[in-house]
């Protein structure tokens, strides 16, 4: 039963996701949180002023260095919020903008505000390398360069790159390489199907990146950059990356860049500027486990995230759970399905049903917005009804939120 208090999604909207070497890796990712800033309150007559609260994911930290810190409170300001304006920068790995959502919640739930800005923006291509001890100079001898992209792992505390723990996971779980090379295959194809059939669109997910240009027209970005045809053998041919067993270029996500912003207001606050919700938010909740479960993670908070609202796996018409590599929608899946082989076909079948992050790209701190935005889309083009998406983080961090439409 719907309640004056529950917290509903009446706007949401993300950039097109680019590729490594494309126009957008000279924008600085808070350019691009302004443009789904201005853009998610724009399409519901949302004023910068009536936005109580800005909760701003960011996970790349190197890249946002760039112009220093506090990303949210810049882009807040550049974006015409007022100064008055809370914002919050946040990083919780991949996880970063569902757990956004989730504070935002929290904070309408305890009454602190009832306009509240959930956004995540990444621009990955755009990390510099680091050169640490220049401060005090370099008497004699080479400068050492850091590559603060490189094996996407915190390897330098002592912890595998995430494409390790991922793929010996999986193997673990039974999730094969070849597996995984199907499901990168199945996420291509249905992406460009998606395409195909005018789902990622301008006006509803997506808005362009418009970007100037010293002389003639600026460039306009209104696609995902990513997607590509693909075959099973062309992706068992190629080779493994950062150790892994099984991970290649093909079952990971590209490196990328992009921006999404939800808008949440309570529902009374919806009601009473006569908007209609895209979405309630029914449950949005957090976990961990120990750090090389990262595969995994994606289930456990989604049976959390099904406690806390006494739904049921089989009340979901929908789940979103991100590719950050192919092993984690497989793995969670057959987790969820606990051993049921009939059952775990059931759940792959309706889980990223318009292909995933291997073939729309994963800006990281960006894609916990994604999945969630895609998810409420569908479902409203299914005519409604309970999803979840899920999404894993850093060192086995994980977010969910169950949606109802
Ligand atoms: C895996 C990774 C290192 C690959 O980077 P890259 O080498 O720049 O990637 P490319 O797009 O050039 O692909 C490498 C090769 O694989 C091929 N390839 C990639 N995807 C393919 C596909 N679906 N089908 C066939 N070939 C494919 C490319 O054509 C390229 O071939 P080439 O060397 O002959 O040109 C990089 O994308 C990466 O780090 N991804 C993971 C990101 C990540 O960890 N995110 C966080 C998760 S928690």
């Amino acid at each position: 039963m719907s309640n004056k208090d529950d917290v509903v999604i009446v706007s949401a909207v993300r950039t097109p996701f680019s590729r490594f070497d494309t126009a957008v890796a000279d924008t600085p990712s808070i350019d691009l949180g302004m443009v789904v800033m201005k853009e998610v309150i724009n399409r519901v007559g949302v004023k910068p002023e009536e936005v109580d609260e800005i909760y701003y994911g960011s996970c790349v930290v190197a890249e946002f260095a760039l112009e220093t810190d506090v990303p949210a409170r810049q882009a807040s300001l550049l974006a015409g919020f007022p100064a008055e304006n809370i914002s919050v920068t946040l990083d919780r790995a991949c996880c970063s903008s569902l757990t956004t959502l989730r504070l935002g919640t929290l904070s309408m739930k305890a009454g602190e505000a009832k306009t509240v800005m959930s956004v995540g923006s990444e621009n990955m291509p755009r990390t510099p390398h680091l050169a640490p001890g220049l401060r005090k100079g370099v008497r004699i001898g080479h400068i050492k360069l850091i590559d603060a992209l490189f094996e996407l792992g915190y390897t330098a505390k002592g912890f595998n790159p995430v494409a390790l723990d991922a793929g010996e996971v999986a193997i673990e779980h039974g999730v094969t390489r070849n597996m995984q090379d199907e499901w990168a295959a199945r996420s291509q194809e249905l992406c460009l199907k998606a395409y195909a059939e005018g789902k990622f669109k301008t006006g509803e997910e997506l808005t362009p990146i418009v970007i100037p240009q010293k002389k003639g027209d600026p460039i306009v970005i209104d696609r995902d950059e990513s997607p590509r045809k693909t075959s099973i053998e062309a992706l068992s041919k190629l080779r493994t990356v950062y150790g892994s067993p099984t991970v290649t270029a093909g079952n990971a996500p590209p490196i990328s860049a992009g921006s999404s912003a939800i808008l949440l207001m309570t529902r009374e606050q919806a009601d009473k500027r006569g908007l209609k919700p895209l979405a309630t938010v029914v449950a949005a909740v957090s976990s961990a486990t120990e750090p090389r479960g990262i595969a995994v993670v994606p289930a456990y908070t989604i049976r959390k995230a099904l406690d806390r609202s006494g739904l049921k796996l089989d009340d979901m018409s929908l789940i979103e759970i991100n590719e950050a590599f192919a092993a984690m929608p497989l793995v969670s899946t057959k987790i969820l399905a606990g051993g049921d082989e009939k059952k775990w076909a059931e759940l792959r079948g309706k889980t990223n049903v318009n292909g995933g992050a291997i073939a729309l790209g994963h800006p990281v701190g960006a894609s916990a917005g994604r999945i969630t935005m895609t998810l409420a889309y569908e479902l409203r083009r299914r005519g409604g009804g309970y999803g979840v998406a899920a999404i894993c983080g850093g060192l086995a961090q994980g977010e969910a939120v169950i949606l109802k439409v």
